[in-house]
């Protein structure tokens, strides 16, 4: 049997023979099929983009029936148990789990690149009191690309990887501005004593100049919370990143783009969602009927579903573990016994179930940075913190693939047809 899909146009009687590659065939091979010579030829439409394959990738794979989340190869459940979010990063980065030396070599440039211009920080101070801090970070990224000119250099790979460096470097420090702001607190600097993870809970707390009192299991926690962030194939905010980076446009300009995206209550801005929800059913008691108001589609059971996962969200499975790490040393947060009645009502209930609504990565996630002692405010910033390490992954291979262009859909036009104008005195 060829790798072929034998396609009759009715219209016509033709026939013809599409090859099939990676179980896709290629959208161009459609506009062949024609019923006029002088037409356009065949499209797909696909509004969502609920099943066409944007590019080729060998970062991260996702089984959505079978639950399935791997970077380069390597099971989530394994990274999260074993490795850090600075190792992850690199392996994201460069395909491969770093040797000792080349470990070493990348927290010192990571380290390097950990603080930022001081017009940044008065940049930031003009913000109002009660700006959201997600809106800060994607303002203050894109304001980065100001102080990089030479990162438009896409096509040099030793520029990438510098601006690459800089930018994961620079996230959290950006990060703990905007919650320091949002607090009106005055700013703390990088620590480059401290590893990745810790150096942000420091900038986040340190309150004068005494070393920030690291709970270790708030750093574990954090650490493994980043690791299943870090990226998850061509989701929305990939997407735009990969888009912004077709035009060749600099990653500062790309990752603000992709923060952007991950804002939306939809997509990342969903753990924020999870915790307003949470405090607007206040009790257990009141579950069945918030689950009622779901199924009439009122609302939305935010923190539940998922574009690729038909079932459990693999990562949400070891936040709810790490949540326990996390209570054990703050005490139970009292919304986790909503959410967890939530799930249960939820994975029972035939509208759920038909529909393979799962627990997703944002369900739990906010009780932990809840507990933390984080507003809901900083918890899109908390995502795109190892998020961006995804996108720069996902846009330096985007840059790097031949086969790339820059990406410009086409659309099925239902508008008007040509007509001519009538100025204002003829119109009625
Ligand atoms: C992330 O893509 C990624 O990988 C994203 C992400 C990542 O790591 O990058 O995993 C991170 O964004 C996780 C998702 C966070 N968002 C939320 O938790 C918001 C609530 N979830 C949904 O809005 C929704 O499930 C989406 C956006 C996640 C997925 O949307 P789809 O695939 O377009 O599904 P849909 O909206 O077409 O829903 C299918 C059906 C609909 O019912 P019917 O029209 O068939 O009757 O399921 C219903 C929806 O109404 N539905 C829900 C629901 N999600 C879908 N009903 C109630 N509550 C929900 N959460």
């Amino acid at each position: 049997m060829a790798d072929t899909l034998t396609i009759t146009d009715n219209r016509t009687g033709k026939t013809y023979e599409i090859p099939v590659e990676n179980d896709t065939i290629r959208a161009m091979d459609l506009r062949q099929i024609k019923v006029q010579e002088s037409d356009f030829g065949l499209m797909t439409y696909d509004p969502g983009y609920t099943n066409t394959a944007s590019c080729k990738s060998r970062i991260t794979f996702i089984d959505g029936d079978e639950g399935i989340l791997e970077y380069r190869g390597y099971p989530i459940e394994q990274l999260a148990e074993q490795s850090s979010f600075s190792e992850v990063a690199y392996l994201l980065v460069h395909g491969e789990l770093p040797t000792r030396e080349q470990m070493e070599t990348w927290e010192a440039s990571i380290r390097m690149h950990t603080v930022v211009h001081e017009n940044i920080k008065r940049q930031m101070e003009e913000f109002r009191y009660d700006a959201h801090p997600m809106g800060m970070m994607i303002s203050t990224i894109a304001a980065l690309s100001t102080f990089y000119p030479d990162a438009k250099q896409v096509d040099c790979q030793q520029n990438r990887m510098l601006q690459i460096t800089r930018l994961i470097a620079k996230v959290p420090t950006l990060a703990a501005f905007c919650y320091r702001h949002s607090q009106g607190h005055p700013y703390n600097y990088p620590d480059n004593q401290l590893g990745y993870t810790e150096n942000f809970l420091s900038m986040l707390f340190k309150m004068n100049d005494n070393p920030y009192p690291l709970l270790p299991a708030f750093v574990q926690a954090l650490d493994v919370l980043f690791i299943l962030h870090a990226d998850h194939e061509q989701n929305c905010s990939a997407s735009v990143m990969r888009a912004i980076g077709s035009s060749d446009a600099d990653p500062y300009s790309a990752l603000a783009g992709a923060a952007a995206a991950l804002y939306g209550p939809l997509h990342g801005g969903a753990n924020e969602a999870v915790l307003k929800m949470l405090n607007e059913i206040g009790n257990v008691s009141n579950v069945p009927k918030f689950i009622e108001r779901c199924k009439a589609g009122e609302v939305r059971l935010m923190g539940f579903g998922h574009r690729v996962y038909k079932s459990y969200d693999p990562r949400a499975k070891i936040i709810k573990r790490t949540a326990d790490a996390v209570f054990e040393v703050t005490g139970r947060n009292p919304l986790l016994d909503i959410a967890l009645e939530l799930e249960r009502i939820a994975l029972e209930d035939e509208y759920f179930v038909k529909r393979r609504l799962y627990p997703n990565v944002d369900f739990y996630s906010g009780l932990i940075y809840q507990a933390m002692g984080l507003p809901v405010t900083m918890f899109p910033v908390l995502f795109a913190i190892p998020r961006a390490v995804g996108w720069l992954a996902q846009w330096n291979e985007l840059v790097e693939d031949k086969e790339q262009r820059i990406q410009r859909p086409r659309q099925i036009y239902l508008g008007h047809g040509r007509r001519d104008f009538v100025p204002t005195s003829a119109r009625p």
